[in-house]
């Protein structure tokens, strides 16, 4: 079993993936982190994301099994990764470990469940359930403000929402695996419970399956 889920930043991806992971006994890949964690290399070496040989190398020198570099979910990370993103050898360089990690899932698992922007669209077209996870701009940053908040980093609402809609705006719009819903399940997570959402996946699922 494969399970794809994609959507915009801050929409409730990885709860739901990691939800769904533990109820099927599946691994869980965060796509999003690979990308951070080429972003963030890029920017402790006080390097150019827009160059890229330079963040093609990055790329390449990533080990995809040892993702462990510092903190990689700040916003700052966030809008590099975005940038180097929508490179598309950079996007090579990383695909050949999703999809091994899809169809070869590590740990003796039944499947895996991954999550990012172009899972059902280019990592795993053929994937066995597919879900686009969203949420109004406004709602998921007041969710991204909050978290910030608790874990005490400074910022203000404003300026998390314009970085969302700023790295909105360049994943939708890139030329390679723009993000976008592709046959996928639509589930909108505005004023729905972690809960909600995932009893509305699993319905889905289990719909899919008695078909
Ligand atoms: O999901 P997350 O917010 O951690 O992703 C960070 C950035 O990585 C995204 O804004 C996007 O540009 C990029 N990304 C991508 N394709 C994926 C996962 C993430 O382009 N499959």
């Amino acid at each position: 079993m494969i399970i794809a889920i994609d959507g915009p930043a801050a929409a409730g991806k990885g709860t739901l993936a990691r939800r769904l992971a533990g109820h099927f006994n599946l691994a869980f890949l965060d796509t999003g982190r690979l990308y951070r964690a080429v972003g963030y290399a890029i920017l402790q070496a006080g390097n150019d994301p827009n160059d890229p040989e330079i963040a093609v190398a990055a790329a390449r020198a990533l080990d995809p099994e040892n993702v462990v570099a510092g903190d990689l979910y700040t916003e700052q990370v966030a809008e590099t990764a975005s940038v180097v993103a929508a490179i598309a050898d950079v996007r090579k360089e990383l695909l050949t470990f999703q999809r091994n990690f899809a169809y070869h899932p590590p740990g003796g698992k039944n499947g895996a469940v991954l999550d990012g922007r172009d899972i059902a669209s280019v990592v795993c077209p053929d994937a066995t359930h597919k879900f686009f996870v969203t949420a109004s701009a406004k709602v998921r940053a007041r969710r991204r403000f909050k978290e910030l908040q608790e874990n005490g980093v400074e910022s203000t609402y404003a300026a998390v929402l314009a970085d969302i809609e700023q790295r909105d705006q360049r994943d939708r719009t890139r030329k390679v695996s723009p993000l976008k819903s592709v046959d996928a399940r639509v589930i909108d997570t505005s004023g729905k419970t972690p809960d909600a959402v995932f009893e509305e996946a699993l319905a889905h699922i289990e719909g899919e399956q008695s078909k």
